[in-house]
């Protein structure tokens, strides 16, 4: 029978024979020492020995980020990997984006301001501990919700606690929307870009059955072609997903066609845009916007995924689609109802930062400026980027150059890690440059001028 959780452990098991007094007679001969034996474990230390020898071996480094820097180790470093493009993350909004840090003032990056009491200071609230369809959401995931869709032109919006749940939740939900229709499974297809985010990946194989077909990076032919042999049924049960700004190459996904595809196929278009979302577009409504392609007017993605912890600098992910879409995800999406929800502290945190439109707009022309500025550094040092975003990878390709580069950009004085398979294909290691609107000219002249010596 098993014991209660609670209750005091049963007094009889081989660690208690001594405490029982059953000792071994006098004369017995000691035990011998147990044969060596292979810890259970050691699957794992022959994995990361052989991920060392491939040049693929991750560590943990633990740094504190300050405006454009992050010390690591002591080090104060020129920090070229932040997602947070906009320098919303710091001080309330980033009021003062950039400069702050390196005067040595207080700096703090912590989501200041955010209490629920109304003060601006302090504790948040009580922690729900709770999934948002008990008693885990509040006024401000609503007010939250619909700050969100309002901005991005859609009837609704779901905050989820992460942009990776959100990606995974809303594949998931519809992949198994469409399968439970009678004899619809064989039919639902996810067509998905090869370069997808790994939250994109995962969402598809969650998605109750449907198949997953990828299709050439960036490429409406190949998309066109691969549904075509696939002949959906016209019935709104094939996908089409994308990113909407690649994470690790920087480049947009061609939306319109794209969406014209989906028209004339009976698909929907999804888009994750968790790096384009408050960045792209003149408004900050992301790479719908910025390629005028607006779910107002029926011409943006039909659900659109997104991350609120890049160019919004705070913390969560969402959903957007029309309304019965949305409320699908309430009811049949596994990483929302599951889980426990979006503390408050950030929804509110979140919501606040949206407010800040005009802050918003002003670091956005700082970042075009810099994006311009650090693209000609990156020309000037030999390594022109064909991204015309703020993701700026340094193509490398052997992965072991690429950690070696990255260790040199270290000793300059510039991070920037080394991005490899499996984040992206064998043999297309890179340097992944992010520019912020925290970046300084100087700061972006200096990166060029290590990149330089980095790479020779
Ligand atoms: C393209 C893309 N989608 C989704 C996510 C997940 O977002 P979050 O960090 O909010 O979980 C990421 C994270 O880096 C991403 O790059």
């Amino acid at each position: 029978m098993a014991s209660h959780p609670y209750s005091t452990p049963a007094a009889d098991g081989p660690e208690h024979e001594g405490a029982k007094g059953a000792a071994r007679p006098p004369s017995s001969p000691p035990s011998p020492p147990p044969p060596p034996t292979r810890r259970a474990t050691s699957f794992a230390a022959e994995i990361l020995r052989a991920a060392r020898g491939d040049g693929l071996y991750r560590r943990l480094r633990h740094g504190q980020t300050r405006g454009q820097y992050i010390t690591i180790d002591g080090h104060s470093l020129i920090n070229l990997c932040s997602n947070d493009y906009l320098g919303m993350g710091g001080q309330q909004g980033g009021e003062a984006a950039s400069g702050g840090a390196r005067s040595g003032d207080s700096g703090d990056n912590t989501p200041a301001g955010t209490g629920q009491d109304g003060t601006g200071q302090g504790e948040p609230a009580q922690i729900p501990a709770s999934s948002r369809l008990l008693s885990g959401g509040d006024a401000s995931h609503m007010m939250l919700e619909e700050a969100l869709a309002e901005s991005k032109s859609y009837e609704s919006a779901l905050v989820y606690p992460t942009g990776y749940m959100a990606n995974i939740g809303a594949i998931q939900t519809l992949g198994a929307a469409w399968n439970a229709e009678k004899g619809a499974a064989a039919g639902s297809v996810i067509f998905s870009d090869e370069l997808n985010h790994a939250s994109i990946i995962d969402g598809c194989r969650l998605a109750g059955g449907s198949q997953t077909v990828t299709y050439a990076h960036n490429d409406v032919a190949d998309l066109e072609r691969k549904i075509s042999a696939h002949a959906g049924d016209g019935r709104g049960r094939t996908m089409i997903i994308t990113e909407g700004v690649f994470s690790m190459d920087g480049d947009v996904a061609p939306l319109k066609p794209m969406r014209d595809v989906a028209d004339k196929c009976g698909a929907i278009l999804v888009v994750d845009d968790a790096h384009g979302d408050f960045v792209l577009g003149e408004s900050g409504g992301g790479t719908p916007e910025h390629l005028g392609v607006s779910p107002r007017d029926g011409r943006g993605p039909h659900v659109y995924t997104s991350s609120l912890s890049k160019g919004l600098g705070s913390f969560g992910g969402y959903v957007a689609s029309d309304g019965d879409v949305v409320d699908l995800c309430v009811n049949r999406s596994r990483a929302f109802i599951y889980t426990s929800a979006l503390p408050s502290y950030f929804a509110l945190h979140a919501y606040r930062r949206m407010l800040a439109s005009d802050v918003m707009r002003s670091r956005r022309a700082k970042l075009a400026h810099n994006v311009r500025r650090l693209a000609g550094a990156l020309s000037e040092a030999g390594h022109p980027t064909e991204s015309n975003t703020h993701i700026m990878p340094v193509m490398i390709g052997d992965e072991r150059r690429a950690a070696d580069v990255s260790e040199r950009l270290y000793g300059a004085g510039v991070y920037a890690p080394a991005i490899r398979y499996p984040t992206v294909p064998r043999g297309e290691a890179r340097i992944r440059m992010s520019a912020t609107a925290w970046l300084e000219d100087e700061d972006i002249d200096a990166v060029g001028e290590a990149l330089k010596s980095a790479v020779a």
